[in-house]
């Protein structure tokens, strides 16, 4: 395998005679507009930045491509040649993911005992298959520091990732400052203990330390800029009206008991829901805003998975409250319950996505699924002409087991999906025809943390897995091939190397 091993895989490369030298004289130009990529590239690369080239000098030129029916949206071309390497893209984001592919590949050529960094020369026409290429972080079960999330979203586009969807709230922990509900942070960031080891181990043990954290609007916006600037979405996601038992420790008036409950500290599903209220509802739509207002994001996540309905079954009110409404059961009052939030999330020109269970009592015209109970939701949803973003357990769920022998392995939910398993991962589904087809915007793998303490163990569930998920989104079906997949990784680890990315060792 030569050096060109580029994850994910391009579309086209061909290779050509001779090599480009790398010298402190090389320039990088800029064609207008472009300045932000090439700023990036100048600091991946070790050079400076010119507005013109010196006769003689050797430059890499960032252009816009004249070509717009070959250059669309985030495709590029890249051709190195011995005295200049160009970049074309019809946008910005083409010319950063050009920039990532030149970036591989002098990484790959980069080592202590080279004095001159050559690259050998080549031509690539590059363009992505999916438009949602993503990762899901919890960041409820575990809080996640700040420059954590800035590294992981460096992580991301250099696998040409564009949606980072963050998991911000949950039973265990209110994560996001929200300035009209201050007790959320105030009292939602912190549990007062966590479980040691599994879940279903009997009795529970809990560590007696405080965990928690949350973002401030301030870190959020910092955030946000900094995934747009590296051509990332941020998808923010709320989740409701289940897994809502830190926001109901803060306000109890927003659950269905009397009791005083607390954050969790523990895993598995909670019984706590939010109850139907008209100041419920005004309390999640207030969110809503405010969440709306830090993130420019077009898709907001509103949640919707494993809303257990015990508590509304029991409560008169809530029965009540079905019956006045018309509704036959309570997973109409969920779908009912969400077609407000869509309504709130519409109002301000953006598009609700949640998790599957939102469409078992119904689902609002506009909202798009996100398929995680394996792929026939995603398959129901877009048959009914909703979009859809493809995550499966069986596929794309990075907290399970990287080795069939747990005890080889750091204490994960359980599972196993090795790396063969994620890069079989298609985010199309066979049977769907073409008209169809265009409902499904790509796929994203999900990294639940409740197993996952450390930023380190983050990496280490996500790679090199997340290497694979790229392909699978990036690359076109009759690109890909498991064992040529495995020997670009194996140069590829040592890229992930020079990044300082901890991950897990290749079989
Ligand atoms: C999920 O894994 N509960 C969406």
């Amino acid at each position: 395998m030569g050096k060109q091993a580029i994850i994910p895989k391009p579309l086209e490369l061909k290779h050509l005679k001779g090599s480009f030298e790398f010298s402190q004289k090389v320039v990088i130009v800029a064609a207008k507009g472009f300045e932000p990529e090439a700023h990036f590239l100048a600091d991946w690369l070790g050079l400076e930045l010119a507005g013109k080239a010196e006769k003689g000098s050797r430059a890499i030129r960032l252009e816009l491509s004249k070509n717009k029916k070959r250059f669309t949206d985030e495709g590029y071309g890249l051709e190195v040649s011995p005295e200049v390497i160009t970049i074309e893209a019809a946008t910005r984001a083409g010319i950063f993911y050009g920039a990532q592919t030149l970036r591989q590949l002098y990484l790959s050529e980069k080592s202590e005992s080279v004095q001159v960094v050559k690259l050998a020369c080549l031509s690539i026409y590059d363009k992505p298959r999916f438009s949602w290429r993503g990762l899901m972080l919890d960041v409820s079960r575990h809080f996640m520091p700040l420059d954590f999330i800035k590294r992981l979203l460096d992580a991301l586009a250099f696998h040409k990732l564009n949606v980072f969807h963050w998991h911000l709230t949950d039973d265990q922990g209110w994560r996001i400052e929200i300035k009209k509900y201050p007790e959320l942070t105030k009292k939602g960031a912190y549990r007062a203990s966590t479980l040691i080891g599994h879940s279903n181990e009997r009795p529970r043990i809990y560590d007696d330390t405080p965990h928690g954290g949350f973002y401030t609007q301030d870190e959020i916006r910092e955030i946000v800029v900094y995934a747009a600037e590296r051509h990332i979405r941020i998808v923010p996601e709320i989740d409701m009206p289940g897994h809502m038992q830190a926001a109901i420790a803060c306000y109890p008036e927003l659950g269905n008991l009397k009791a005083q409950l607390e954050p969790r500290c523990h895993w598995g599903i909670s019984q706590h829901i939010l109850n139907t209220e008209p100041q419920t509802l005004q309390f999640a739509k207030d969110v809503l805003e405010e969440v709306m207002e830090l993130f420019p994001a077009d898709f907001i996540h509103v949640g919707g998975d494993e809303a257990l309905k015990h508590e509304w079954e029991e409560s008169r009110q809530i029965q009540d409250h079905m019956l006045k409404l018309g509704l036959r059961n309570e997973e109409e009052l969920q779908s009912w319950f969400i077609a407000q939030m869509a309504d709130v999330i519409a109002a301000k020109g953006r598009r609700l996505i949640g998790w599957d269970e939102i469409l078992e009592g119904g689902l609002s015209q506009n909202a798009s699924v996100m398929s995680w109970r394996g792929v026939q939701g995603g398959i129901d949803a877009a048959k009914a002409g909703h979009d859809v973003v493809m995550s499966p357990t069986s596929h794309v769920y990075l907290d399970y087991y990287q080795a069939k022998r747990h005890e080889r392995e750091p204490l994960a939910i359980g599972g196993y999906l090795p790396l063969k398993q994620i890069y079989a991962f298609d985010p199309m589904p066979a049977e769907l025809n073409t008209a169809k087809r265009k409902h499904i915007l790509g796929g994203q793998a999900n990294l639940w943390t409740e197993y996952i303490p450390t930023p380190e163990h983050a990496e280490y569930m996500l790679f090199p897995r997340l290497c694979a998920l790229a392909e699978c989104v990036w690359t076109e079906l009759e690109g890909k091939n498991f064992r040529d997949f495995s020997q670009r990784l194996a140069e590829h680890v040592k890229r992930l190397d020079e990044l300082e990315i901890n991950y897990r060792e290749l079989d």
